[in-house]
């Protein structure tokens, strides 16, 4: 007698949904990615009792037209990708069709939508594998998602969640990971009725700066220099880097973000680790905010549900190209003289971020390169080739900076009077030597000698201003 049997629809359904969706925090990433799909410029999050009882996300993006609605709820449903080897070339946050219908799975969705070209709004609500019927709706052009009463059908998994405030935290940890990661929307976030985060969309380095802000605090942004490189192996590599003075008990303000997504990979942080070891204390961490603009046919997504992890065709050249890069950049932070001189003398120095820019000798302006990414009005491709002889063609998708651009920093004033020449070499030379103590004596000594250090920085700085 066979003891196999098929499992019912909702079941094998709630099972499914089970890897994508396990707190508010998951519902939230997947709608959001959702709008950012869509090209939206205006995203609105409401979060009720920490997510468990409402969330509402309202966009402006292209929305869902009337006849795809109750689609868009069904398993293996999406308009992003066709046949696998679209994975190749994939310029989306989402490809798999699975988000809604996961969550129309576990909690009830109600999904309003109004495409440009439709008079109207319709709306459809699921409940279980019920599907009340696509109905016109009063709606504004976008799309509201409202998910209410999450794990409703499953109360053993309701159990899991954490207190509100637990919940609430890790959503909001989710929103800065994903505005961190797509810069071009305006972000407005209330729990229980309270605004408490408010993320402007950037279109400019100094935007960008704003946002992460925003995102991360002004304690943090302040001690931000921009540098970028464009390497024939790994396309673009762009990064905000805090000065090494800035250094964190651990790794939590250290951004990976490849291809408009943030994600965990082991060997890009041990890759940022080598290259900060040499200025950076035992047990410290450096602070940055690291874009990889990486080729999607030598990379996999596809590989867990939360699409935080990637696999690599070639993790050495990826990880090569990244030391190789932070190490510059970090010589550069090093050696802006005034910057190490306020930032090892005060407690809060403000840098500014266009001496980086100016300094930067990798940073290649090349606009024609500059490919957006718009869903509604794709650029025309173009072709290129990477490392490994690939060629490709560049898709339309979006480096974060890339159409960030700022008036070029004015070149230094080089000044006509000898005394002054020379007095700037002497200085040049005592700075370069002070570098050499910096990056390697100063990092190996230990915490217990931070009193020593600061005496000795005194007074080579008050040596230094004379
Ligand atoms: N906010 C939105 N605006 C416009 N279209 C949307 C929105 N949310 C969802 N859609 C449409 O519904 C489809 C299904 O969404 P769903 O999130 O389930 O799948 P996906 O985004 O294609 O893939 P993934 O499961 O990887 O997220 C999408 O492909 C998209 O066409
Ligand atoms: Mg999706």
């Amino acid at each position: 007698m066979g003891k196999i049997q098929k499992l019912e629809t909702l079941t094998a359904l709630q099972i499914a949904a089970g890897e994508v969706i396990d707190r508010p925090a998951a519902v939230v990433r997947e709608i959001l990615e959702n709008s950012i799909d869509a090209g939206a410029s205006q995203i609105k999050i409401e979060l009720f009792n920490g997510g468990v009882q409402k969330i509402i996300l309202t966009d402006n993006g292209c929305g869902i037209a009337k006849e795809d609605l109750e689609l868009s709820v069904e398993r293996h449903a999406t308009s992003k990708i066709q046949k696998i080897t679209d994975l190749n070339d994939l310029t989306t946050l989402g490809f798999r069709g699975e988000a809604l219908a996961s969550i129309a799975a576990v909690a009830r969705l109600c999904i309003t939508s109004k495409p440009i070209e439709q008079e109207v709004a319709w709306q459809i609500k699921t409940d279980g594998l019920n599907r009340h019927q696509s109905s016109p709706s009063s709606g504004l052009e976008g799309t509201r998602i409202e998910v209410e009463d999450l794990f409703y059908l499953t109360p053993a998994r309701r159990k899991f969640l954490k207190k509100a405030n637990t919940e609430y935290t890790k959503v909001d940890a989710i929103i800065k990971k994903i505005s961190l990661a797509n810069l071009s929307f305006n972000l407005v976030f209330s729990n229980d009725n309270k605004i408490v985060r408010k993320i402007p969309l950037a279109t400019s380095l100094k935007d960008a700066k704003d946002r992460i802000a925003a995102i991360l605090g002004h304690d943090f942004s302040d001690q931000l220099y921009f540098g970028e490189s464009e390497l024939p192996e790994i396309r673009k590599i762009q990064a905000w880097i805090a000065h090494p003075k800035f250094s964190r008990a651990r790794s939590d303000l250290q951004f990976i973000v490849l291809n408009n997504r943030v994600i965990k990979d082991p060997a890009i942080s041990n890759a940022i680790k080598r290259a900060f070891e040499d200025v950076m204390m035992i047990g410290r961490y450096p602070a940055l905010v690291l874009y990889l603009t990486i080729d999607p046919s030598i990379i996999d997504f596809n590989v867990h549900p939360t699409k935080e992890q990637v696999k690599f065709q070639d993790p050495q050249l990826i990880t090569r190209a990244i030391v190789k890069f932070l190490k510059q950049h970090i010589q550069e932070i090093l050696s802006i003289k005034s910057s190490i001189h306020e930032s090892l003398m005060q407690e809060t120095p403000s840098m500014d971020f266009q001496n980086i820019q100016s300094m930067s000798p990798t940073k290649v302006s090349r606009p024609q390169e500059n490919i957006s990414y718009n869903q509604l009005s794709p650029k025309p491709e173009e072709s290129t080739h990477d490392m490994l002889g690939n060629t490709y063609q560049a898709t339309s998708y979006k480096s974060p900076f890339v159409e960030l651009s700022s008036p070029k920093p004015p070149l230094p004033q080089v000044s006509n009077n000898h005394h002054q020449k020379t007095q700037a070499v002497s200085l040049a030379i005592l700075q370069n030597w002070l570098l050499h103590f910096l990056s390697v004596a100063a990092p190996k000594w230990n915490v217990d000698n931070v009193l020593q250090r600061k005496v000795v920085f005194d007074f080579l700085f008050s040596f230094l201003d004379q």
